[in-house]
């Protein structure tokens, strides 16, 4: 595919690992320039790093955005090179808790690092893509937004927001030049999923070697019609897709990559 995003700037919020590493460098070998979003320092200039390697350009830009101060440091580095059109708030974590041991705390912080970050960013780079006509503010969301099970209640809910709020900012956005649009996740095999369900795989009889291990688990935690797990180039290229003028017309809707794996008529 041309996405056609060469002279376009795009800031990756959480690249320094999993889908947000592999968005990142498939937005760059498109021809855009991005800024590499992490937490950690060493990480985030790695795939910032291995980029540049391959002839994109990329620069890293650290802080954590569950906090104001955080988003002001990543918002302050993004912009300082160049106006940001795309903005795909990837940046999340989901700890493992039930309804038996969540508590209040971990509802908040969910809430904190997989939603409110996301609104610090788009306060903070959506006004200048207004004023230029042009933008696109990706969400990543996931399956288990719309269909979520008795576990990771306070992530389900959080990635439920996401969907909501990608919307309002669709319908807050019309007639701008930008959109606004989410990409739903299936399971999707990053090293955190990896260690979590091979860790699993013993208890469960789900065999010895990856390709067993992983088709058991989708089987039992996430069936989907494809037969296993999505892989994070596959995340990126529904985000390409959204961020050039191809999707000019795509606003305020969720393209689900997920096998199949959710059900009915969201
Ligand atoms: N993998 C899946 O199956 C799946 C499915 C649906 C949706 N998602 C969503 O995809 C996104 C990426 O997940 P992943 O699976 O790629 O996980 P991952 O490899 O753990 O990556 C998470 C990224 O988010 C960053 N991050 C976490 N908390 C942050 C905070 N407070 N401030 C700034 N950055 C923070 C991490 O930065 P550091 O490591 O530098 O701290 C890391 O770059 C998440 O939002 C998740 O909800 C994943």
């Amino acid at each position: 595919m041309n996405a056609q995003l060469t002279g376009r700037r795009a800031l990756v919020t959480g690249a320094s690992s999993g889908l947000g590493a592999a968005i990142a460098t498939a937005l760059a070998a498109e021809g855009a320039e991005v800024v590499v979003h992490g937490r950690d320092p060493a990480r985030t200039e790695s795939v910032a790093g291995a980029i540049r390697a391959a002839g994109g350009g990329a620069v890293a830009a650290v802080g954590d955005l569950a906090t104001d101060a955080g988003a002001d440091a990543v918002a302050g580095a993004a912009l300082a090179a160049g106006p940001i059109d795309i903005l795909v708030n990837n940046a999340g974590s989901y700890p493992h808790r039930s309804w038996r041991d969540a508590t209040a705390d971990d509802w908040r912080e969910a809430y904190e690092v997989n939603v409110i970050s996301g609104v610090r960013m788009i306060q903070r780079v959506v006004p200048g893509m207004r004023e230029r006509g042009w933008g696109r503010v990706i969400q990543i969301g996931g399956g288990l937004a719309l269909q979520p099970g008795a576990e990771l209640p306070h992530y389900s809910a959080t990635l439920a927001a996401r969907h909501n709020l990608a919307v309002s900012l669709a319908r807050e956005l019309k007639g701008t030049g930008v959109t606004s649009n989410t990409v739903s996740p299936g399971a999707i095999l990053v090293d955190g999923v990896r260690r979590f369900i091979t860790g699993l795989a013993p208890g469960r009889g789900w065999g010895e070697t990856w390709p067993e291990i992983e088709r058991h688990a989708i089987e039992e935690l996430a069936p989907n019609d494809v037969g296993r797990m999505g892989r994070p180039e596959e995340i990126a290229a529904a985000v390409l897709y959204l961020s050039g003028p191809l999707a000019g017309y795509v606003t305020g809707t969720t393209l689900r990559v997920d096998g199949g794996t959710v059900r009915g008529l969201h």
